[in-house]
């Protein structure tokens, strides 16, 4: 009813338009403002026809909570400022407009110095089983216990507004409000970094962030800056070869891993330490994106991956993964080939299992994205008793900077009070004041120890006690030489992607190394990558038509080539085992064969799949029955990138129209160049053809032409694409 009051008010004043323009020439006279004669909690009728100055503002409204302004004075007219006249100039005195501006010019916080493009949400983290016998931490004692949890996924080099398809590492910050405080795990989506020392974190950012001069390029490592730090890096080796693959263009944030990726500690009651890796395992497996499609997808959807999350949570399907801990000694620490305190390397899972200790489940969206995914403040040094820190000098220096950060941001020291960042569990302390102080101790003491009577006072059995690991040395700036293998895993990686992934990262390669203008730095990179793999340092140059090949990079240390390849590495060889949680993009017309339509439909509900339905109109169009389907999409705003998997069901006459529209012909050929597999009706195989001769043939195309085809189809969906025509 309010809906069609509102409309009439609409159409009411669109009408009255020019006669109103008209009729209001300007007049000496002020107009008078009317104020509302009710108070600021209850419902106000809108102003707008009653009102006879806003008859000039053409708004439509009803009844709404009267608006206050921010100290929560009623507000009378929202419209205009206040003028002396019609036409006078603006009155310092409108305190309204002062604070309304006042707040608006204040709206923006500095983004993340990195990381500054993430997307959030709320869930919680479910214990499997008791670990009382490793670790004393709260959350980890008691089986089925759950705990409130916030994670927010980023990439990294982009500045806030850049498109989610980036080539880039994916940021996987998970804070976990323990009933002992709370414990951040602040990792990414790849278990290995870029650089062993934090001191060289300003200047890894510096090279991939646009170069300083221009500005430019956003969100791409594909320059000069960025490839002259890593041909100079070569720790950076494994972490490139991890960068160039599939992983840093996932399908979602849904179908990726995440890491800790420094080694921690775990210790129990007694203070005995175990070390420990943290591994998140997506339940729905793992799927990338190609580069082809991810540099669509930036352009026809940038926020695909925050969509994607926002849109799986609110449809009641949430995103899980399992908590997996990597467990060793120090024994296995010291026989391992590498050091385990070097963030640019990994265990192999063949090495030291992954053993699953409960789940992730994200099940709630934000309220606000500015005040829970903008303002919360991840810091690594954020552990709890049971946790403790290694010395990786990485994390070392990790654990000063997000602190810092934090300040510059947020503003104040009291950004613990901002209700993301709070612990859901009793804090006591005397700290007080600062900037916007909102929870400052009460009554008469603010110091300990006092004699005053009460605490808080410090727990030595109940509180945090930092591992007390024996260390001893002189002070110097140097790396252990246990830190010197800079190429063998990387060749690990490479060797344990399937042919598929391999040339993905040679593609990669050259695409990245074709940007950079300085062919010394192009032959730079490949000289290490002889020292990866030789087919793929040749393979490269090829792809930049280097013309001479170069000498291998020196190597502090040789590669080892007797490591095993490593199949937990390869994301096809752990892709999903259904098609759930993926979708359809299916291309109608007019006259639409419903039956077959609803029997695809049906096939892709009971995989827990969905659908989005594309036509030429997004209004909609008519089935073979009569009745109209309203579309998601119009032909054009849904390109067949945005989906796992299409199906074209064309009328006759529709596949005739469909044929002479470009968007609907990048539809197919694009589905067919992503090797998706594709469901088709018979009205759809001339429009194959034409787009693609002898397309029809190809293994991913199934016709829909019998009662079980939609099974079938939905069946070779599970293996995402047809890698092998
Ligand atoms: C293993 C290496 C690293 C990983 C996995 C990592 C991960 C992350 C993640 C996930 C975020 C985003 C947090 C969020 O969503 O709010 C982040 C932000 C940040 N990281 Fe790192 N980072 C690494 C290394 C470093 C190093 C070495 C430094 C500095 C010495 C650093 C400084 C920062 C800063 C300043 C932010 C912005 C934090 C904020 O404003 O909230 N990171 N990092």
């Amino acid at each position: 009813m309010i809906f069609h009051i509102r409309l009439f008010f609409i159409i009411a004043v669109l009408f009255a338009l020019p006669i109103v323009t008209h009729a209001q020439t300007p007049q000496p006279k002020a107009v008078e403002t009317k104020g509302l004669d009710v108070p600021a909690t209850g419902k106000a009728k809108s102003p707008n026809v009653a009102d006879k100055n806003s008859q000039r503002e053409q708004q439509a409204g009803g009844e709404s909570t009267v608006m206050t302004t921010q100290q929560g004075i009623p507000v009378g007219n929202h419209q205009n400022s206040l003028k002396l006249g019609t036409e006078g100039p603006t009155l310092l005195e409108d305190f309204q407009l002062r604070e309304k501006i006042f707040h608006f010019d204040h709206e923006r916080i500095p983004e993340r110095v990195v990381h500054a493009r993430g997307s959030g949400a709320h869930g919680y983290y479910e214990n499997y089983k008791s670990l009382a016998d490793i670790t004393k931490a709260d959350i980890f004692q008691r089986a089925g216990e759950k705990t409130p949890a916030f994670v927010r996924f980023s990439t990294v080099a982009g500045s806030a507004g850049s498109p989610d398809l980036a080539r880039d590492v994916r940021g996987f910050a998970v804070k976990l409000y323990t009933q002992q405080g709370n414990w951040d795990i602040v990792g990414n989506n790849i278990p290995v970094f870029f650089i062993q020392d934090a001191i060289k974190f300003p200047d890894l950012i510096h090279a991939a962030k646009p170069e300083p001069d221009s500005g430019f390029p956003q969100a791409q490592t594909a320059h000069d800056n960025f490839w002259d730090f890593v041909s100079l890096t070569p720790e950076s080796m494994h972490m490139i070869m991890w960068a160039m693959s599939d992983r840093t263009i996932p399908r979602s944030l849904r179908f990726m891993e995440g890491f800790g990726v420094h080694t921690f500690r775990l210790v129990n009651t007694e203070g005995k330490s175990t070390f420990v890796k943290f591994h998140w395992k997506p339940k729905q497996g793992l799927q990338s994106v190609t580069w082809s499609e991810a540099v669509k997808i930036n352009g026809a959807d940038p926020d695909y991956h925050r969509r994607d999350l926002w849109t799986s949570i609110k449809a009641g399907n949430y995103p899980e993964w399992e908590l997996g801990l990597q467990l060793f000694d120090e024994k296995f620490a010291e026989k391992f080939g590498f050091d385990i305190l070097d963030a640019t390397k990994l265990i192999p899972e063949e090495l030291v299992p992954i053993r699953i200790v409960g789940r992730l489940v994200l099940n709630r969206t934000v309220d606000n994205f500015f005040a829970e995914t903008e303002q919360v403040a991840f810091c690594t040094q954020n552990i709890v008793p049971g946790v403790d820190f290694t010395n990786d000098p990485l994390l070392q220096g990790r654990n000063f900077s997000y602190l810092d950060t934090q300040l510059k941001r947020l503003g104040s020291p009291n950004f613990t009070n901002i209700p993301i960042n709070a612990p859901r569990c009793p804090i006591h302390n005397f700290q007080q004041d600062g900037h916007m102080a909102i929870t400052n101790p009460k009554g008469r003491v603010n110091y300990e120890p006092n004699s005053w009577g009460g605490g808080p006072s410090e727990s030595p059995a109940k509180g945090f006690q930092s591992h007390p690991a024996h260390e001893e040395g002189s002070k110097q700036r140097t790396r252990s030489e246990k830190f010197a293998d800079h190429y063998s895993q990387a060749r690990q990686f490479f060797i344990s992607q399937t042919p598929v992934e391999q040339e993905h990262i040679s593609s990669a390669l050259v695409f990245e190394l074709s940007k950079v203008q300085r062919v010394d730095i192009r032959a730079s990179i490949v000289s290490h990558l002889m020292n990866i793999d030789g087919s793929l340092a040749k393979t490269v140059a090829a792809g930049l038509r280097l013309l001479e090949m170069p000498s291998p990079a020196k190597a502090l240390k040789a590669t080892r080539m007797d490591i095993e390849p490593s199949p937990a590495l390869s994301i096809i060889k752990n892709g999903p085992k259904n098609f759930a949680g993926r979708t359809v993009g299916i291309l109608i017309t007019d006259g639409v064969d419903v039956q077959k339509l609803n029997q695809l439909v049906d096939a892709i509900k009971v995989e827990k799949a969905s659908v989005k339905l594309i036509a030429p109109q997004v209004g909609g169009v008519k089935g073979n029955d009569g009745k109209l389907i309203t579309a998601d999409e119009k032909i054009g705003g849904g390109p067949s990138v945005l989906y796992d998997a299409v199906a074209l069901l064309p009328s006759e006459d529709g596949a005739v129209l469909i044929a002479a529209d470009p968007a609907a012909r990048d539809f197919i050929a694009d589905a067919l160049a992503h090797r998706k597999f594709i469901a088709y009706g018979e009205f759809a195989k001339e429009l194959l053809e034409k787009v693609n001769p002898n397309s029809t043939n190809r293994p991913q195309l199934i016709l829909l032409d019998q009662s079980n085809s939609a099974q079938i189809f939905i069946a070779k969906c599970r293996s995402l694409r047809n890698w092998t025509d």
